[in-house]
């Protein structure tokens, strides 16, 4: 009896330390540097998800831990705690449950993600890159922290969009689809692109702007990202690169929240030529607000 307990004991060590050993592995390490770069970068889920204090600063030692709360006419949406945390974050999610939440917006419980979540913007993510974002969640420190429950005065959709079993890879040599796929995966049109009454983006308007973001700053209004006079068509390559990356618009005034400037400084030359790349291809439309 005692021997066979030991072997179990033994055999259970052996598991853990070659499930340890895999995880620590070379493939393991290049997806977290993948979902590192993609998370402090393009992808920026932290913009919505970190925690952040009164003046709405990130809290950066809280990660992503939530609690920022998005106070529209049709909700009240605070960003959920997606630190490894087991009872107030994701920690008892399996990979699946993340990616399912993470890619088609339901979660374990079957319940739907709501707005301002961009669900839209993340049925493309790839197999690869979703691995990546999972395993960099996996290694955060988890942050113990609960956040209110989001309310919607607006019916969810049942889902959005049929289940999703596989996404291939868009090779970055094909540079104004990769560039497609970056800007989709960093959501840039969930605030680029006019909405309707109801809430929803006018996708006929892809790019052409207009959207306001009250805030403590103000309010901003999103800018006309397709190559239109009253868009980039006379901004050069470096004017928009320094736009998305510093916050400076091409005459030097300093752009507002809540784009979020800080995470996109990080993104690749190439992936940044691929972006701007792609936005000019768009259809040329007229800025879709007001100044
Ligand atoms: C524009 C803001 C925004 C962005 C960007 C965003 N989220 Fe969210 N997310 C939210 C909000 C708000 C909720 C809560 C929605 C609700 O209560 O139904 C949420 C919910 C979630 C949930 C559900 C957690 C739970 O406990 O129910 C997960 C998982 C999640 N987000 C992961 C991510 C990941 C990973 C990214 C980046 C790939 C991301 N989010 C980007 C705003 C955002
Ligand atoms: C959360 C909302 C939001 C997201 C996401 C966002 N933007 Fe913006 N963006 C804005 C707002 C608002 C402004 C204008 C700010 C101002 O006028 O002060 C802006 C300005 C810009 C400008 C300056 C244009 C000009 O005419 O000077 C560029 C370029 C731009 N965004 C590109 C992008 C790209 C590319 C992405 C995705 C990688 C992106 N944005 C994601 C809200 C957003």
């Amino acid at each position: 009896m005692q021997s066979h307990l030991k072997l179990t004991l033994v055999m259970a060590a052996a598991a853990l330390s070659s499930s340890l050993w895999a995880q620590s592995g070379p493939k393991n390490q290049a997806l977290l540097e993948r979902g590192k770069y993609l998370m402090n970068g393009v992808v920026a889920c932290g913009n919505c998800h970190f925690q952040r204090d009164a003046k709405g600063e990130p809290l950066l030692d809280k990660g992503l831990s939530g609690g920022f709360v998005f106070d529209e006419p049709p909700f009240k949406a605070y960003a959920s705690n997606i630190t490894p945390d087991p009872e107030t974050g994701i920690g008892k999610w399996t990979d699946a449950q993340l990616a399912k939440a993470i890619r088609e917006g339901i979660r374990p419980d079957k319940s739907v993600i709501g707005p301002p979540m961009p669900m839209a913007f993340y049925r493309n993510l790839s197999d690869d890159d979703l691995a990546a974002i999972i395993a960099y969640l996996r290694a955060q420190k988890p942050v113990r922290h609960v956040v209110p429950k989001s309310t919607y005065n607006i019916p969810l959709p049942p889902n959005y969009g049929p289940p999703i079993q596989q996404v291939r890879a868009t090779s970055p040599r094909d540079k104004v689809k990769y560039g497609a796929y970056l800007v989709e995966i960093g959501h840039c049109m969930e605030c680029h692109t006019p909405r309707d009454e109801k809430g929803m983006l006018r996708l006929s308007q892809l790019g052409a702007g207009g959207q306001h973001f009250p805030g403590p700053w103000g309010t901003s209004v999103s800018r006309n990202l397709t190559p239109h006079e009253t868009g980039l068509k006379n901004a050069s390559d470096a004017q928009i690169e320094r736009a998305i990356r510093e916050g400076v618009d091409p005459t030097g005034q300093a752009l507002k929240p809540p784009m979020g400037y800080p995470f996109y400084k990080t993104i690749s030359n190439e992936d940044m030529s691929a972006i701007v790349a792609y936005l000019r291809t768009l259809k040329p439309l007229a800025f879709a607000g007001k100044h």
